[in-house]
């Protein structure tokens, strides 16, 4: 068992559009994996507007809310749950920056992209959010148990 508290924290990470069409899926996945984060949900799916105006709501008046909501929706996209210690804030730090031009390299945005409007992924930015949308991204049937085995040697 654990010796920490945090170790059951859960984000909502979502590989967007383009992510899926450069085939970053496995590299994504495996930076997540292998920083010793635990998969609890995956879905590669076609989010539709509403979902997307839902999810994004925060930044309805933002005027790059409908580009942000269509882009989105262009293609498919592989929504995850993923837990860990402190798993928002370092899945934050290892996406970078929001604007790839100020995102460190050895970071997915600061590796893999030039443009704000393709930024590859999302990752919730605080608990409250990864708790509001992993709510609305999926249902508790879609979040199997299972006990991982390595965990001993991470914490
Ligand atoms: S953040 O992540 O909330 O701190 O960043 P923020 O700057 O508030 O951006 C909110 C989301 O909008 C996306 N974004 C944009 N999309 C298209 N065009 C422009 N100019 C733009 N600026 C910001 C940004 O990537 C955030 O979406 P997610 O999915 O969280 O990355």
């Amino acid at each position: 068992q654990a010796a920490y508290s945090g170790v059951n924290e859960r984000t909502f990470l979502a590989i967007k559009p383009d992510g899926v069409q450069r085939h970053l899926v496995g590299e994504i996945v495996r930076r997540f994996e292998r920083k010793g984060f635990k998969l609890v949900a995956m879905k590669l799916m076609q989010a539709s507007e509403d979902l997307l105006k839902e999810h994004y709501v925060e930044h309805r008046e933002r005027p790059f809310y409908m580009r942000l909501v269509n882009y989105m929706s262009s293609g498919p996209i592989v929504a995850m749950v993923w837990q860990g210690l402190d798993v928002v804030k370092m899945a934050r730090a290892m996406i970078g920056e929001t604007n790839p031009a100020d995102a460190k390299p050895g970071t997915i945005r600061g590796d893999f992209c030039l443009d704000v409007g393709k930024n590859v992924v999302h990752g919730s930015d605080s608990v409250e959010s990864a708790q509001r949308e992993i709510a609305l991204w999926f249902r508790k049937d879609e979040m199997p148990c299972w006990e991982d085995s390595t965990e001993h040697w991470i914490y």
